[in-house]
């Protein structure tokens, strides 16, 4: 079982990073969840789903994707800056912001970790630990540019929201397992959310 971290931000998108959270659970792995403040009204806007704050905020989660609530998924508040993840020496396997935006990627590109999932992400790269950052944004300006450039050149892999049509999606969900997909792929996790090329 390994253990991940999976931040929620305030682009467009928390559906992104809600699929990953189950399909990461799905696989037997262990969940941290961190949403900013933006990340949680953003969700609630898109998707009617509120996170509440405070203990109850992983049962929710549980509950809204239909999933046991003992599996082991953890969330945690953007502001709980004595939990263990602040440390590298926590063991955390990877993390994968999903959606980013392009704010918390420039925070996370200046070195600012001024909040959790910004030391978290700040962790990541100073470990030499897989930090996955999912841009949504269109279009970009040059400072975007810049920033997923740096985060890039300090380790990170950029998996922008991108979906494909090659695969020939039916639905919006098939959109989304797509991107999930392309994460899972990164993180070396089995999944079946997309048929490949040539399979
Ligand atoms: C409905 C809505 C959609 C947004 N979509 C995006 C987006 O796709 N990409 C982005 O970079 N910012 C987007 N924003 C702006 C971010 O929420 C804003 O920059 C925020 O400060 C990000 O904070 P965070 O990184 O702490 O979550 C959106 C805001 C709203 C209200």
């Amino acid at each position: 079982m390994a253990s991940y971290v999976v931040a929620i931000t305030g682009a467009s998108g928390s559906v992104y990073g809600l699929r990953l959270v189950e399909q990461l659970l799905g696989a037997g792995h262990e969940v941290a969840l961190i949403a900013t403040a933006m990340g949680r009204e953003v969700m609630a806007y898109e998707t009617g789903f509120t996170l509440p704050e405070g203990s109850g905020a992983a049962t929710a989660v549980l509950g809204m994707l239909e999933l046991p609530p003992t599996m082991p998924l953890r969330s945690i508040a953007p502001d709980a800056m004595f939990d263990e993840i602040v440390s590298g020496s926590a063991r955390t396997d990877a993390m994968v912001v999903m959606p980013a935006s392009m704010g918390f990627c420039a925070s996370v590109a200046a070195g600012l970790a001024a909040d959790l999932p910004e030391r978290a992400a700040d962790v990541m790269l100073k470990e030499r630990r897989l930090l996955v950052m999912v841009p949504r944004e269109t279009p970009l300006s040059l400072v975007h540019l810049r920033n997923l450039t740096t985060l890039a050149e300090a380790g990170a892999a950029i998996v922008p929201a991108m979906p494909a049509f090659y695969h020939r999606p039916k639905t919006l969900d098939d959109a989304v397992n797509f991107v999930v997909g392309k994460v899972l792929d990164v993180l070396g996790i089995e999944h079946r959310l997309f048929e490949r090329w040539g399979s």
